[in-house]
């Protein structure tokens, strides 16, 4: 049993099957990539790993409870968070008062201002805020203003607000898209600390193959909201179906 358990999801939007029977199962304490051409509803499955879309059948377990149903907040009190493919922070905020926020979102689920007022005040939560920007090598830049960060910097910040919520799954969409190849070499490089010093299990789309191949221990291969084949880095190299479901797309 994997720590999330995936179970015959479908989803029709219209006439199109953007998810058709996913079954997934991601192993605690690993990583596995969700690969395949675009519009293969990677997005979409993640959506609805994180109560922003309902299925219409299928099941999501995490941990042995259910998450369909559940608002996303509740989702991220359980324990899972995501990085968007576009990072979602605020702007006119500091580096480090960006971190602060998750910190009260988690606790309360709102955003109601004794939460807030408390949380800012809190030593302890400064104290983790700090170790977490340490981590991402964003304690120097902690009072920038966030809409003045590189493209980098702010995925870097967004991955810093992920991880002073504690996750046990990390769910990332696209997390080096739009980037310059020094930027993806330090996007990747931060993934393997991140899961080297705390363990946690990611579940990561990616486009670019050489971040799937230098992170992943699993990878799942969706062509047409199905997934087409499920293995290990090495074998999916190379296999016959993923070239055709990537042909004139990626090279695999
Ligand atoms: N909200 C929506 N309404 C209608 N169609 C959608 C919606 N979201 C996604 N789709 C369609 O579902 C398919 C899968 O999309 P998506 O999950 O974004 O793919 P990917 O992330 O793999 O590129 C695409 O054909 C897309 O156009
Ligand atoms: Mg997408």
């Amino acid at each position: 049993m994997g720590i999330l358990e995936v179970k015959g999801i479908n989803k029709r939007f219209g006439g199109l099957q953007a998810l058709g029977d996913v079954n997934l199962s991601v192993a605690e304490n690993t990583v596995h990539a969700i690969i395949g051409p675009n519009g293969a509803g990677k997005s979409t499955l993640l959506n609805v790993l994180v109560g922003k879309l309902i299925p219409d059948s299928g099941s999501v377990m995490f941990d042995g409870q259910s998450v369909l149903g559940r608002k996303p907040h509740e989702i991220n009190q359980m324990g899972i968070s995501r990085v968007f493919q576009t990072p979602e922070i605020f702007s006119d905020l500091s580096v480090f008062e960006n971190v602060l926020i998750p910190c009260f979102a988690k606790r309360d689920g709102s955003f109601r201002m004794h939460a807030i007022e408390s949380v800012f005040s809190e030593k302890a939560i400064h104290q983790q805020a700090e170790e977490i920007l340490a981590d991402v090598n964003m304690l120097e830049k902690r009072h920038m203003i966030a809409s003045s960060l590189s493209r980098g910097d702010k995925r870097r910040l967004e991955m810093a607000m992920c991880l002073v919520q504690d996750p046990r799954l990390l769910l990332l969409d696209e997390p080096t898209a739009g980037m310059a190849r020094a930027d993806t070499e330090n996007t990747i490089n931060l993934l393997k600390e991140i899961r080297t010093k705390r363990g946690i299990t990611m579940a990561i789309i990616e486009h670019d193959m050489n971040v799937v191949f230098s992170l992943a221990e699993r990878i799942t291969v969706l062509a047409q909201g199905t997934p087409l084949v499920e293995d290990t880095p090495d074998n999916i190299k190379g296999h016959p179906k993923v070239r055709e479901a990537y042909l004139g797309e990626a090279q695999v």
